[in-house]
């Protein structure tokens, strides 16, 4: 059962004279996120890192939004894409080329060529049959291609299991015992040039234990490597750092930290990289919603709100329980209920179980926290324009960084 609470808007990041004054004039839903709150999460980051030659790779896929990423770029983050459109979005943000990263199981050939014409830091390769690509797609553009193999370590994060990457028998990376034989490959080609060791567990991440024994496996490899006078300058260590969805706190990146640099210290003058998503961005964003209409099911209240599955699809998705908040607070009992949306589903709930007292009508409800694979996983299913998105940029200044879409947007393109 979720609780409620009131603190976020004690908050000083989201206060609710700004959420209204934002709602009033762009409707709801809308994702409303606080550049102050992004700066503060990407410097913690930094300043736990700081004594660590480390390079800090956002990964795009949390939010891809281009005013998020350039305040990022502008932090001189590095960017993690994983599509030919999140290299697009990375480089339009401002990110350096030398400073990003190309992983995924299934670049396309036209992917992988439009990286190594932008020469980005590296790509990793995710199987044998992509380094053979890679190998030919470097060739036909006469060019060495600087890559990694991302490497499934099978090891289990312990998080939800849609969302557990380096474990055997997922589609991820490959394992250690091929990315040896693949590097060796690489060794007789003259387009091909390794830089790195690449890895991803997972995402949820809520210990460092896992990201420990993944080190040791690195480790390990870079030291057979070595050994056949194969030399990395990288290794890069993947995201996944969770953060709490009942309350948008993370653990402090110093904890991660401390089991990188020392996971890192038999890899004498290698550079390190993560590829944090969510923990820079999910507590920095809200989704503003609106309450439509409260009705009975059975024994469950509901109370229908116009922000759907197709706007936040986590709790749909993977039962994700985020925390939601009436913006005011109405007096009385307080009641569960279920909040859900308007799309055409019966898994379209935002929240089951919410304790607060029966909203009114027209009652705003807060979605916390939602700046992470909130919009970046949004659709127009059941023919629903996306949301807005708003930054607020300091105590009183905000601005659209996306603008509602409209009917018209459901149609561009079709004939
Ligand atoms: N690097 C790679 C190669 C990844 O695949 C991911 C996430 C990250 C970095 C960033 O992970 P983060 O720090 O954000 O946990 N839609 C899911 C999360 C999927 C994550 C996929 N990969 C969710 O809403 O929980």
């Amino acid at each position: 059962m979720l609780k409620y609470s009131s603190t976020l808007f004690m908050n000083k990041y989201f206060p609710q004279k700004i959420i209204k004054e934002i709602v009033k004039k762009i409707s709801t839903p809308v994702y409303i996120y606080s550049r102050e709150k992004l700066i503060k999460n990407f410097k913690a980051y930094q300043k736990a890192f700081s004594n660590f030659d480390t390079l800090i790779c956002y990964a795009l896929k949390a939010n891809s939004n281009k005013a998020v990423c350039s305040e990022l770029a502008w932090l001189a983050a590095g960017a993690d894409a994983v599509s030919g459109g999140e290299l697009f979005r990375a480089l339009r943000a401002g990110f350096k080329p030398e400073k990003i990263v190309f992983s995924g199981a299934g670049k396309t050939r036209e992917e992988i060529e439009y990286a190594l014409t932008k020469r980005i830091l590296m790509i990793n390769a995710e199987s044998f049959e992509e380094l053979l690509v890679l190998e030919k797609t470097a060739k036909k553009l006469k060019t060495a291609a600087d890559f990694s193999v991302r490497i499934n370590p099978d090891i289990d994060p312990h998080t939800h299991k849609f969302i557990t990457t380096g474990k055997a028998g997922t589609k991820f990376g490959v394992a250690p015992a091929e990315a040896f034989e693949m590097y060796l490959y690489s060794k007789k080609s003259k387009f091909l040039n390794p830089v790195g060791i690449h890895c991803h567990l997972g995402s949820q991440i809520d210990s460092a234990g896992p990201y420990k024994l993944a080190l040791q496996v690195v480790a390990g490899l870079a030291k057979r490597l070595s050994s056949a006078g194969i030399f990395l300058k990288y290794v890069d260590i993947g995201g996944g750092w969770a953060v709490s969805e009942r309350n948008g706190k993370m653990k402090s990146p110093e904890i991660l930290f401390k089991t990188l640099s020392s996971g890192m210290a038999s890899l004498n003058g290698v550079k390190l990289i993560i590829e944090p998503g969510r923990s820079l961005i999910a507590s920095a964003g809200i989704l503003a919603t609106k309450v439509l209409y409260r009705k009975k099911s059975g024994k469950k209240n509901f109370v229908i709100v116009d922000a759907g599955m197709n706007d936040f699809i986590r709790p749909a998705f993977y039962g994700a329980e985020h925390l939601i908040i009436p913006l005011v607070k109405r007096k009385g009992k307080q009641v569960n209920v279920d909040v859900a949306g308007p799309v055409c589903e019966t898994a379209d709930l935002l929240g089951k179980n919410v304790k607060m007292p029966l909203p009114e009508q027209d009652d705003l409800l807060i979605l916390y926290p939602a700046g992470a694979y909130g919009f970046s996983m949004s659709s127009q299913y059941n023919s629903r324009p996306r949301p807005a998105e708003v930054m607020v940029c300091s105590a009183n200044k905000w601005q659209v960084i996306r603008k509602r879409e409209t009917y018209r947007d459901l149609i561009a393109g079709e004939k």
